[in-house]
Order: C-alpha cells, then sequence, then structure tokens
C-alpha cells in the first residue's frame, strides 16, 4: 500500500511526526508531501530539523494567498502528486486548507483517506478551520478521533467513514521530545523567571483591529513578565493596524521571533501560565510532562476535554473578563490534572490500523 503524508503548516508537521516515526518503524510505503501553505523557516524546516523527519519527498510551494486560492492551489497540486506516485492511501491531520485539499483531491481521485485528529467541532461557522474539518470528516474513510467524546460526535454525525479512537499524536510528540528539548533547546533570549508564555494567530482575533487592542490590553494588565513568540500572522497584523509598537513597549513584555518546537516545548514547561487561541497548545498543556494552565483567547473551544480536565478556560478576548479569570487563577493554587488525549501511542495505534486495513 502507497501513503501519502500531507502536511502543510507548523502543528501538522509536529503531529504527523509520530506517525511519521511509525510509518518508518514498520517499513511502510510512503511519501512525505509538504504543500508549503507555511514557508518560512520558523514554521516549517526548523521542525523538520529538530523532529528528524525526512525532507518532504514532494513540495508544492502552494505559499500563502486567500482562502480560496490557498486550497484551489493545494487541491490541483496535491491531485497531480498522488497520480505520479499512485497513492492508495492520503493521510492528512487537524483543520487546515492544507487537510481540505488533501482530502478532497483524494477522495476525488477514488483514493482512501485518512483524517488524524478527527471529529473535532467548535460549532463556529466564522472558523475556516470549522469548515475543512467538518468537510474532511465526512469524505474520509478512516478517522482518528483522538478521544470518546469526539468519537460520539462523529457517530452523531453519521460519518460514513470507520471511527477508531487512538488518541492525540501532540502527546506522543510532547513525551517523545521533552527530553531531547530540555537537552537542545536553544532559546537566544533570557527566559524571565515567572513569566507567562502567549501566542495568538487566529484569524478571528488577529484580523480584526478591535482585538488586537483588547489583546494589548490584556496583556498591560498582567503583573508578569511574558513571552510572546508572533505567528508572522500576528506580526503582520499587528503592524498593519499600527499596534505593534503599543504589544512591544508592553512593561516586561518579550516579543519574539516564532520558536522551535524544542524551544517552544521548554518554554511551556518553564511557564507559570499560557494564554492562546491555538489548537494545539491547548492539547499539550495538558500532556503528562507539562500540565499547565492555559486560558483560551477565543469565545469556542473545539477542545473541551482540556476544560473537562481543569487546564483550559475559554475567557475570550474582554480583557475584564480575562483579567479576572487569570486574578481566580493567582489566587486559587491549581496543581495540575490528568491528560484526556491519550497515553503517547497514538501515532502506532494509527499505523497499527492503516496496515491492518
Ligand atoms: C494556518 C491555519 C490554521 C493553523 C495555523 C498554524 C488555515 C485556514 N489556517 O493559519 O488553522 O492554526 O496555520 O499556525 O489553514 N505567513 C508568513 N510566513 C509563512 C506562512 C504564513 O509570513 O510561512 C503569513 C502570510 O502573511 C499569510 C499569513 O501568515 O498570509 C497567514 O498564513 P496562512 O497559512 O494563510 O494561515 P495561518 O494564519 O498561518
Ligand atoms: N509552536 C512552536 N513554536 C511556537 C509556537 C507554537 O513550536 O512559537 C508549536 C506548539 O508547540 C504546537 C503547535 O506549534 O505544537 C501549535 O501550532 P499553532 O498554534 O500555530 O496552530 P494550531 O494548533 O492552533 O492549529
Amino acid at each position: 500500500m502507497k501513503i501519502a503524508v500531507v502536511v502543510g503548516t507548523r502543528p501538522e508537521i509536529i503531529k504527523m511526526s509520530p506517525v511519521v516515526r511509525a510509518l518508518k518503524d514498520r517499513d511502510a510505503d510512503f511519501q512525505l508531501i509538504h504543500t508549503g501553505q507555511h514557508y518560512d523557516h520558523y514554521v516549517s524546516d526548523i521542525f523538520f530539523k529538530e523532529l528528524e523527519l525526512q525532507k518532504p519527498d514532494v513540495h508544492l510551494s502552494i505559499g500563502s494567498g486567500s482562502q480560496a486560492e490557498q486550497t484551489g492551489k493545494a487541491l490541483i497540486r496535491l491531485e497531480e502528486a498522488f497520480k505520479n506516485y499512485d497513492v492508495d492511501l492520503v493521510l492528512v491531520q487537524g483543520d487546515t486548507n492544507t487537510v481540505l485539499a488533501g482530502a478532497l483531491a483524494g477522495a476525488k481521485l477514488g483514493i482512501k483517506v485518512g483524517h488524524v485528529e478527527a471529529g473535532l467541532r467548535s460549532y463556529d461557522l466564522r472558523m475556516p478551520e470549522e469548515h475543512n474539518r467538518r468537510v474532511t470528516d465526512h469524505l474520509a474513510d478512516m478517522l482518528f478521533a483522538p478521544t470518546e467524546e469526539s468519537a460520539d460526535i462523529l457517530r452523531g454525525e453519521k460519518v460514513m467513514g470507520a471511527v477508531h479512537v487512538t488518541g492525540n499524536t501532540v502527546i506522543d510528540a510532547c513525551i517523545q521530545n521533552m527530553e531531547l528539548a530540555e537537552d537542545k533547546a536553544d532559546l537566544d533570549f533570557d527566559t524571565p523567571g515567572d513569566f507567562v508564555l502567549i501566542t495568538a494567530h487566529r484569524a478571528e482575533n488577529v484580523d480584526n483591529r478591535k482585538v488586537l487592542k483588547q489583546l494589548v490590553e490584556i496583556f498591560e494588565g498582567i503583573p508578569r513578565k511574558k513571552v510572546y513568540p508572533i505567528h508572522p500572522r500576528a506580526e503582520k497584523m499587528f503592524k498593519k493596524t499600527g499596534l505593534y509598537e503599543d504589544l512591544k513597549s508592553i512593561k516586561g513584555m518579550h516579543v519574539v521571533k516564532p520558536q522551535g518546537y524544542f524551544e517552544f516545548l521548554v518554554l511551556m514547561k518553564r511557564a507559570k501560565y499560557i494564554l492562546t487561541d491555538s489548537g494545539g497548545i491547548q492539547e499539550e498543556a495538558t500532556a503528562p510532562n507539562i500540565n499547565r494552565k492555559v486560558f483560551v483567547l477565543r469565545d469556542s473551544t473545539e477542545r473541551p476535554e482540556a476544560i473537562d480536565s481543569g487546564h483550559a478556560e475559554v475567557v475570550g478576548t474582554d480583557p475584564d473578563n480575562v483579567l479576572q479569570a487569570i486574578d481566580r487563577f493567582e489566587e486559587n493554587k491549581w496543581k495540575g490534572g490528568r491528560c484526556p488525549y491519550g497515553d503517547g501511542k497514538a501515532g502506532q495505534r494509527i499505523v497499527d490500523i492503516i496496515l491492518q486495513d
């Protein structure tokens, strides 16, 4: 069986790495295809290096663009790549435009599609990710749900493919890499003691000047040092709206370039708590070797398991609301919780299922 493993962005490279590792261990016949949705070194190449992934066998260089342009380019170029390699199974991970294009190109060629991290729903149709994950789940032949909750969602929607509960590969990645990360992380700035770690990149947040202003107000209100590895989309929008200098001049704020995975694992582990709108970071916060509180700068989450385990709290972007939630946390010493996303063997499980099929 010939397998196409498709990645396009930072989180896909990280979360697919345990699957690639398991495919290699089993001597499976696969190609790693990078759409090139992310292309800057710090959101793409650095992860191949740190995670010891082979260079992509095929690189499609789709780059940035409008939603339709980016998805359309990926669709056309992936179809060609799948035909060239005579693919039997396409594997996609998550909810990006690359994922939608990979699933659609595969389905239209009559190739089986496997969706890693199936069954997540935010029920927020403003998010391109919600379109992508819904369509992908309904096209997929194999759905690898991270939890029973996500599997129940898929069964409730009567998806046509087979649903398997596997855990989330992000936990595998945390477990496989933390020791190495602590040894090799190359942080080229001082990590201040007791700092807060921040990320924000969601379109519904950073593409909106009002929200960017709210974020600045929130960060100003946190009486601790702050480390903010800034995503290229957010950097572009802070600059475009004239708010970048306001952000950088906040007391105790360190705006730094996007970090490699080793560096980011170490930052999560050392942080007092995390503020983010990222999906993957909500999950990583629950990993047994991270176990941090994460305030979710959004109105919804597709990761309710992280709320139930006590790690995540959805706080939106209203400064009063967010700062009150942080105050409550600072007053009550939270001791951490149990990881709801599996035992770190999701990648092996997924590959076992694929190769048995
Ligand atoms: C994409 C995904 C999002 C995921 C995120 C991971 C979609 C719809 N969105 O969002 O789900 O959480 O990746 O980080 O697929 N840019 C650069 N350099 C790069 C890549 C992007 O400067 O290497 C800038 C460009 O100005 C680009 C913008 O970031 O227009 C947005 O990039 P894009 O890939 O469209 O979406 P992300 O916001 O990265
Ligand atoms: N991450 C990283 N460096 C950073 C910020 C995040 O390596 O500077 C990693 C993080 O550990 C997680 C993933 O990137 O595994 C999350 O990606 P992102 O937040 O861009 O996307 P999302 O998960 O929201 O789709």
